[in-house]
């Protein structure tokens, strides 16, 4: 017995050793306290290793640090070690090849590697947008998009998902998501309405706050933990128009009812960086705002992370590229997504600091703010990825995860005699429409590619399988896109709505079905056939002219990779609880129409949500 639990302790002081040394990294920190740096020993506070460090570098190391290439920009990997590089982004569908985890994870430690090989060895931060899962990555699981998650109502969940993500994230050694986006639109022809968690600040405050402490876990630092980056500050939901990179035209107040206190939750739950928005604020580029990111992010609000800039927005400013740069980083701004002309900004920037356009305390407060969470992150320390998380892109247990969320976004609006929950037993059941059967459509953008597009891109499971996966084996499933072919069936199902797009590109003035849509709509209802309508769409969609011939309607967002989540609401292994998160316009002309209007009378009013 005793031999017995000898020999169990070797074995476990064994495997805890196995597991030491697979931890290994190419940097080691010299253990001879003489030698060693203040800055290199994480016996010593933050604080301490990043004065330490600061005072170490040259004006080139600490510009370096503000800069952020995005990897295709990037002449070789030397160009990190040359120009001190500090951070390096993948843009929308910016991938290695192959894209695979190991080939990430591969291209990440070698990106590290040359950070590594500068003078003061300061490991970059690598920076993507996970933001409905690790979306750039073949395979990887694809949860709901964030105007799905609001609709959840339920924090926990959100933060589990965003804990899924971060694991599989780092699993490529990523760093850093630019992600929650807690916008909080205001108008859905903005063609990134489906990226904010709803149009209330409430949502942004509690759905987003779950979302930061999902990515960055319990502490910075710690297990899996990834840093957030909550965006896009200030006011990029409320941009008259809808207008994507517009301007928001409020008050001060109603600026800082509607879209703040989501920054202020966040900022409370650690969030330890913040996107700077493309948008305008009362005609003001927020780019250049110094009293919004200075006298009131880092000032009033206490905020002690670092701010970035968004895609090349700087050079929207007005006047030359100096001047965007000297305007922008006296402004607040700290790391600029450049994410091209690196080696003119660094050369530019160097000059504005030489001439005195910018102060060295402004530039040592930047790269000190970028410093502080390099250190709390623990990069110095673990800088070459955990490939221990590897296996977990795309796994089993986190494709649940995403399946639950989906059950629990889906919103049903109505639901006419009782026709939903779907028995699993009848004789003939007809899938028809353009989003049915199709990966791309049902995960939308900003999946494998920045704009995502139709078709079987990543692993996942459509709605339509999805109801084959789930009758009996003695019902029939047919299927036409077109909806020809229902008659004679028990239930339509038509899945319809919209397709691929992000961003400005996804700005609309009209928001009704295709036609395309309309015309399976109408092959369905020539049939006779009772039909239950699932809208695939980034936001509500004008239905009221068709309301009338559908049974029952679910919105169903952009669910992802994981279409099962549909059919366990449509045949009742789940009850719907989703609620809306968007008023749902009864036509073009309310819109903007937000809950709390004076004369609110929309189709669906926000909260509104049916259950079996
Ligand atoms: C978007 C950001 C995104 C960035 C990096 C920009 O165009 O506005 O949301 O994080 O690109 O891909
Ligand atoms: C990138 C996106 C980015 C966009 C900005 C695209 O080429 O892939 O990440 O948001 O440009 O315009």
């Amino acid at each position: 017995m005793r031999s017995k639990l000898t020999a169990a302790f070797i074995l476990l002081l064994m495997a805890l050793l196995a597991i030491s040394c697979k931890k290994t990294t190419k940097y080691t920190v010299t253990n001879d306290d003489d030698s060693q740096p203040i800055y290199q020993n994480p016996a010593y506070p933050v604080e301490e290793r990043v004065d330490d460090l600061l005072s170490r570098m040259t004006l080139d190391e600490k510009i370096g640090q503000m800069a952020q290439a995005e990897r295709n920009a990037l002449g070789n990997e030397n160009d990190i070690k040359t120009y001190f590089l500090g951070s390096i982004l993948s843009g929308g569908g910016s991938a290695p090849s192959p894209n695979t985890p190991a080939a990430w994870a591969d291209m990440y430690d070698r990106f590290q590697s040359a950070a590594l090989n500068t003078r003061l060895k300061i490991p970059i931060i690598y920076g993507i947008d996970a933001v409905h899962g690790h979306n750039n990555v073949y395979g990887a699981t694809i949860f709901p998009h964030n105007i799905g998650m609001g609709c959840t109502g339920n924090p926990d969940l959100v933060e589990q998902a965003a804990r899924a993500t971060a694991e599989e994230v780092s699993g490529t050694g990523i760093d850093w998501t630019f992600g929650p986006c807690i916008a909080v639109p205001r108008d859905e022809r903005w063609g990134r309405t489906y990226e904010g968690f709803g149009e209330t600040p409430e949502l942004a405050e509690q759905i987003g706050s779950a979302a930061v402490r999902g990515f960055q876990g319990n502490a910075l630092g710690g297990p899996a933990s990834i840093l957030a980056c909550t965006k896009h500050f200030l006011g990029d939901g409320g941009t008259t128009g809808g207008h994507d990179q517009g301007n928001t035209e409020v008050d001060e107040q109603t600026l800082r009812s509607i879209h703040l206190p989501g920054y202020i939750a966040a900022i409370q739950d650690g969030v330890g960086s913040i996107m700077v928005s493309f948008s305008s604020w009362n005609g003001q580029k927020m780019h250049g705002n110094h009293y919004l990111l200075t006298d009131v992010l880092k000032g009033e609000l206490g905020f002690e992370g670092f701010l970035i800039s968004d895609w090349s927005g700087i050079d929207q400013l007005p006047g030359d590229y100096a001047s965007d740069i000297e305007a922008s980083i006296n402004a607040g701004l700290d790391m600029i997504m450049v994410p091209t002309r690196f080696i003119e900004f660094i050369s530019t920037l160097r000059n504005l600091v030489n001439q005195n356009r910018i102060p060295v305390s402004r530039i040592d407060d930047a790269v000190r703010r970028i410093l502080r969470i390099k250190f709390k992150m623990g990069l110095f320390e673990n800088p070459y990825t955990d490939r221990s998380y590897t296996g977990s892109i795309g796994s089993a247990e986190h494709r649940q995860i995403a399946r639950e969320c989906v059950r629990q976004s889906l919103v049903l609006l109505k639901n006419d005699n009782q026709i939903l929950p779907l028995s699993k037993n009848l004789a003939r059941i007809h899938v028809a429409g353009k989003n049915a059967n199709d990966l791309g459509n049902q995960c939308g953008g900003w999946t494998i590619s920045w704009q995502g597009s139709s078709g079987n891109i990543t692993v996942g499971t459509t709605i339509l399988q999805a109801i084959q996966n789930t009758v009996s084996s003695g019902t029939q499933v047919t299927y036409s896109i077109d909806g020809n072919g229902a008659a004679g069936a028990d239930v339509a199902v038509v899945v319809v709505g919209e397709t691929p797009y992000a961003e400005g590109a996804g700005d609309r003035s009209n928001l009704n079905l295709s036609s395309e849509d309309v015309t399976a709509l109408a092959n369905v209802n020539n049939s006779g056939t009772p039909i239950v309508l699932i809208l695939v769409s980034g936001r509500p969609m004008i239905i009221t002219p068709v309301l009338g011939i559908f049974e029952a309607i679910i919105a169903a967002w952009l669910p992802g990779s994981e279409g099962q989540g549909v059919a366990d609401v449509l045949f009742g292994d789940y009850s719907p609880t989703g609620k809306l998160s968007h008023s749902w316009p009864a036509a073009m002309s309310q819109i903007p129409i937000n809950v709390g209007d004076p004369g609110y009378n929309p189709l669906f009013p926000y909260g509104y949500g049916l259950s079996y």
